[in-house]
């Protein structure tokens, strides 16, 4: 049988960003559109949180923001429909998860296939999940870091685009070993989704090739 092999698209994007806080990243991504290092265009940022501060920001940057209620909806799949008709109606190409505390239903994810990428604070697949820097620095692991993966049904498994490592220093805290990866995250997500619109992902199996 023979491996099914996905490339990315060479255009100008589409990308809706879905985050549920503060947003850095998702500014780092608009900061690297506006100075044209990423050949896309940011046509949605949407959040499952009322008050984030992210969602906050895209407004003010003259973007185009939706808060979807979680609550009024009778189940997560219907949430999720519900996202993905939204993104259908913008033609969105890639989906950006940007803090986006929220795991995606398989539904999305199949929908989405190679088309949805997301941020985590850590060398996955070391430390998938929440609180990931604290676990680092209790496991006491000389490096942690920051990967983008593309998102698969299995949570944090996806394959892996791009990852930077940073030394996890004995005195390290929470929130020490968190700044230090989030200047690792500004970086390779922008150079993530460069790549992918510059038609330079291919995905075979679980493993991305950048071409
Ligand atoms: C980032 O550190 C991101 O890697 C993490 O949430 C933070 C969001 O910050 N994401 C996850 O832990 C996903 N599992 P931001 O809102 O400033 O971009």
């Amino acid at each position: 049988m023979s491996e099914e092999v996905f490339r990315s698209p060479k255009k100008r994007g589409r990308v809706a960003v879905l985050l549920s806080g503060r947003g850095s990243n998702f500014m780092a991504l608009h900061d690297a559109v506006l100075k044209g290092w990423v050949n896309a265009d940011i046509d949605l940022v949407l959040s499952n949180k009322e008050d984030a501060a992210g969602l906050r920001a895209a407004r003010d940057r003259g973007l185009d923001t939706l808060f979807l209620n979680p609550k009024l909806f009778p189940s997560k799949e219907d949430y999720d429909r519900e996202i993905v008709n939204e993104l259908r109606r913008k033609e969105t190409d890639l989906v950006c998860l940007a803090g986006y505390m929220k795991v995606l239903t398989p539904f999305f994810c199949r929908e989405f296939k190679n088309r949805i990428m997301n941020i985590h604070p850590a060398l996955l697949p070391s430390f998938p999940g929440l609180h990931v820097q604290q676990r680092a620095v209790d496991w006491g692991v000389r490096f942690s870091g920051a990967t983008v993966h593309f998102v698969a049904e299995e949570v944090d498994m996806g394959p892996i685009v791009l990852q930077a490592a940073v030394p996890v220093m004995q005195d390290d805290t929470e929130d020490t070993l968190a700044a230090r990866i989030l200047v690792e995250e500004h970086k390779i997500y922008p150079e993530a989704v460069r790549l992918f619109f510059e038609g330079r992902l291919e995905v075979r199996g679980r493993r991305v090739f950048i071409k």
